[in-house]
Order: structure tokens, then C-alpha cells, then sequence
């Protein structure tokens, strides 16, 4: 009984310190943004590699189901490549539940779209966590809506009716609709262990 209640408290009490925000000097945002940059790179590397394979198989309907049944993984594969560098999308209106934003990143993604409402959209926000007591860089670059993602993520009644089925099929609760060109989509989000900086 003791035993549960003290199960209890740490459990309660780490989720409470879970996460403190760290101050980054300006010299270690420039090492987080060439680190961020090169993971970013090859996720997207990746995964265009393997879109336009499935257009070219399957037309845009096909590359939806691509991203549905293959996005998720080759973000696992860059993942285990980049030895302890995390990246990953991150979206307040998302469709896929893993790409789900945590208080920070809701914290930042909401920055970002404060200051695209001011015409100030920055290129990019660097911030850093501590938890259990390791240091971790985190970089988030916003991703707007171009005219051509409206093809999957417009207004449902301008879009393919093969696209939309694949999609309420695959993301019955899909978030993700109804964007219009110029607005914020979400960000990519690098997670750096501060040990992967120095190298
Ligand atoms: C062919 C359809 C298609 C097009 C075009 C498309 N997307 Fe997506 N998008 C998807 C699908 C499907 C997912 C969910 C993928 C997954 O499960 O990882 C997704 C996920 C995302 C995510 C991750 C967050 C979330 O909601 O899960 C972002 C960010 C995103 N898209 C941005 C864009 C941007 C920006 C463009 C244009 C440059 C674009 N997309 C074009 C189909 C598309």
C-alpha cells in the first residue's frame, strides 16, 4: 500500500517537472539549425522519393494511400538512422493522431501562426528542454499550405472524389481539411540530444 502511494507520488510529481524550458545561445541556435537542417533534408529526401513513385504508380489517389500506409514508417527509418536525432511533423489540425502537437509544440505552433496573422512568419524557432536532467534542442520550421497541397488538404466539396474517399477511409478522424493557400499547415519539429551537437 505504502509502496503504490509512493508509485503514485513520483509518477505525479515527474509529470509536474516532466519538461522545464532551457535558454539557447544564439552560437548553439546556429549548430541546431545546420543539425535540424540536415535531418529535415532527409526525411524529406525520403519521402518525396517514394511519392513520386506512387503518383507515378497510382496517381495522386495512390499517393494518398502511399502516405497512409507508408509515411509513418519511412519516418521510422530516417528516424533509426539519425542515431538519437528525432524528426517528425507535428499539426494543431492534423489527420494522422501520431503527428498530434504536445504543449510545447502547441505552444510554438500557435507563435507561428501569430505571426503569419502579422506578416512576420520567422523562418524558423529554436528552443531547448531539460528533462531528466539531459538538455534536448528543439527545432520546429513551419510548413505553409501552397496551392497544390489543397489537393488533399482544400475544401472537401473542390476536391477529387477518389482522393477524398481514400482519405475519410484511411483517417476517419481526420483534422486536416479545409486549409486555403498561404495558411499554416504545421511544422517540422528535430529533436536534438544535446550530446549529438558537438560532434
Ligand atoms: C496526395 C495527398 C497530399 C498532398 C498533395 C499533401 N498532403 Fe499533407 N498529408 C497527406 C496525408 C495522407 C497525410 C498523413 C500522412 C501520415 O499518416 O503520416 C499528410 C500529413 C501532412 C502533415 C503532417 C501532419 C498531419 O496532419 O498528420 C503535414 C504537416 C502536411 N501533410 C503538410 C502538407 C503540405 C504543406 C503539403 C503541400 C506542400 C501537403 N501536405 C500536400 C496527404 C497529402
Amino acid at each position: 500500500m505504502k509502496r503504490a502511494v509512493v508509485i503514485a507520488f513520483t509518477l505525479l510529481f515527474s509529470s509536474c517537472i516532466h519538461e522545464e524550458t532551457v535558454e539557447v545561445s544564439p552560437e548553439k541556435v546556429n549548430q541546431v539549425k545546420t543539425v535540424a537542417q540536415e535531418a529535415m533534408a532527409k526525411l524529406r529526401g525520403e519521402l518525396m522519393k517514394n511519392f513520386k513513385t506512387a503518383i507515378s504508380e497510382g496517381g495522386l489517389a495512390g499517393a494518398v494511400s502511399f502516405c497512409a500506409e507508408r509515411a509513418s514508417k519511412i519516418e521510422e527509418e530516417v528516424n533509426s538512422e539519425l542515431n538519437g536525432i528525432k524528426v517528425t511533423r507535428v499539426a494543431i489540425k492534423y489527420r494522422n493522431p501520431k503527428h498530434k502537437p504536445d504543449k510545447l509544440d502547441e505552444k510554438v505552433l500557435r507563435f507561428f501562426e501569430e505571426k503569419l496573422k502579422e506578416g512576420n512568419l520567422p523562418p524558423y524557432y529554436v528552443t531547448a528542454i531539460k528533462k531528466g536532467g539531459k538538455i534536448y534542442y528543439v527545432y520546429y520550421k513551419p510548413l505553409k499550405v501552397a496551392p497544390f497541397c489543397l489537393k488533399c488538404h482544400g475544401n472537401p466539396e473542390n476536391m477529387d472524389k477518389e482522393i477524398l474517399e481514400v482519405i475519410r477511409k484511411k483517417y476517419p478522424k481526420d483534422r486536416a481539411l479545409n486549409f486555403k493557400a498561404g495558411d499554416l499547415r504545421g511544422a517540422c519539429k528535430v529533436v536534438i540530444p544535446e550530446d549529438k551537437l558537438k560532434s
